[in-house]
């Protein structure tokens, strides 16, 4: 039933925005990976299935991690396993990457920089990785890189198009279809401007939401006054706003301190890439009643005030599915290319690689043909 779900899906993906086959057919006949082994560790949605059965066309081993249990469609892992792949999509993320280690993949892409610091531990050779999110780019710059790594968060198209256009577009449709709730007039406060914050906010804004922004960085704050937010202190904006979304890659960037100042009834949600941006943990121990309200919405009752979180703090986008799948398509699609480049390199040394900008063309141009199709 979940695999016959993922094929009408990927057909769907396929008729509307088909940029990846184009690669996946560029794939089947020069196979770059024969002979490898490859790891993947990615939140495994319908859109990855997408990806991967484009991926395996190329040649290689694959082998597969969850990135989260949370993000994890049991119908894609079941899809996965029907190709003859092994999926690791337990609990424990931790088993899941030590079960890649040990197929010792020669090349590897990651969400998150999991499975590559898991790889730097293991201390054997690589061909090198592929890192596609913001968090997983500020991880691995704080290790002594030992192979080389393809960053596709910093390129050109991602901040541009998945980040600023696809996250708040999920995001608000998940938001409204979980809560039933209309933006139009209520105060929301998006903590983190970057990119995925920024397209946050501006879709909360078409949406009639009244939206203030918090950064700790001045520069950020500043532009975000540019864009015609106002920028007020963090504890303002939890006190005033009745819906607080965090976009940071920081933990406890709504620290269970700031929690108990926000205002009665306020709905709390995430669109960074880890489930602790929101002290959800602390939330629960310190909570005085827990309800589970409807799938995904849970209410917390904590000094007199309730307070609701969707997802349980994980990214809402991403464990709802929801929005244009174009943007993701396209992200995915500079991954296959940039996993494909690493293969046909032998020279590169260790250290952090911004995905070249050929290989961006190269996705732009598969992109713009999709859109012209769909
Ligand atoms: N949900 C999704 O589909 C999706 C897609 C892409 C990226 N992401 C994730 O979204 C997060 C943000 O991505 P980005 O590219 O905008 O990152 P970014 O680093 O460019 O921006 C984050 C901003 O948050 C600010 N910040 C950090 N900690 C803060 C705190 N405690 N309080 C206030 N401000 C704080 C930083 O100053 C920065 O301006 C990352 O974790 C990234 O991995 C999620």
């Amino acid at each position: 039933m979940g695999t016959e779900r993922v094929l009408q899906e990927l057909g769907r993906i396929q008729t509307f925005f088909p940029i990846l086959p184009q690669a996946g057919n560029r794939f089947a006949v020069d196979r770059p990976w024969e002979g490898l082994t490859v790891g993947l560790h990615l939140h495994l949605t319908t859109l990855t299935a997408a990806l991967i059965r484009e991926l395996v066309l190329g040649g290689g081993k694959w082998v597969i991690s969850a990135a989260n249990p949370a993000t994890t469609d049991p119908g894609v892992v079941d899809y996965l396993r029907d190709l003859g792949l092994t999926v690791y999509s337990g609990r424990s993320i931790n088993d899941g990457i030590a079960g890649t280690l040990s197929v010792q993949p020669d090349l590897f892409a990651d969400v998150g920089f999991a499975l590559g610091a898991a790889l730097l531990r293991s201390n054997r050779p690589l061909r090198g990785g592929v890192e596609i999110s913001r968090s997983g780019v500020s991880k691995l710059r704080s290790l002594p890189l030992t192979f080389p790594v393809v960053n596709i968060d910093s390129g050109r198209l991602k901040p541009a198009i998945e980040c600023r256009h696809g996250v708040g577009d999920g995001l608000w449709a998940s938001f409204t279809a979980l809560t039933g709730k209309h933006l139009a007039g209520r105060p929301v406060a998006v903590v983190g401007y970057g990119p995925v914050g920024a397209g946050v906010a501006a879709c909360a804004r078409a949406n009639g939401a009244c939206v203030s922004v918090v950064d700790s960085s001045p520069i950020r704050r500043l532009i975000a006054q540019y864009d015609g937010f106002e920028t007020p202190t963090i504890e303002e904006a939890v006190a005033q706003s009745q819906v607080l979304v965090t976009a940071t890659g920081s933990r406890d960037a709504l620290s269970l301190e700031l929690l108990r100042q926000a205002r009665d009834g306020a709905i709390l949600l995430n669109a960074g890439h880890h489930n602790d941006e929101i002290a959800v943990e602390a939330l629960r121990r310190e909570a005085d009643a827990v309800d589970e309200v409807g799938p995904q919405v849970v209410r917390y009752a904590l000094g007199g005030r309730q307070l609701v979180v969707l997802a349980g703090g994980n990214p809402l986008n991403i464990v709802m599915n929801s929005g244009s799948q174009e943007p993701v398509l396209l992200h995915f699609t500079v991954l296959g290319l940039a996993l494909e480049w690493l293969a046909q390199q032998n020279d590169l040394g260790p250290g952090e690689i911004i995905v070249p900008l050929s290989i961006e063309e190269e996705a732009a141009r598969c992109a713009l043909f999709a859109r012209g199709k769909g």
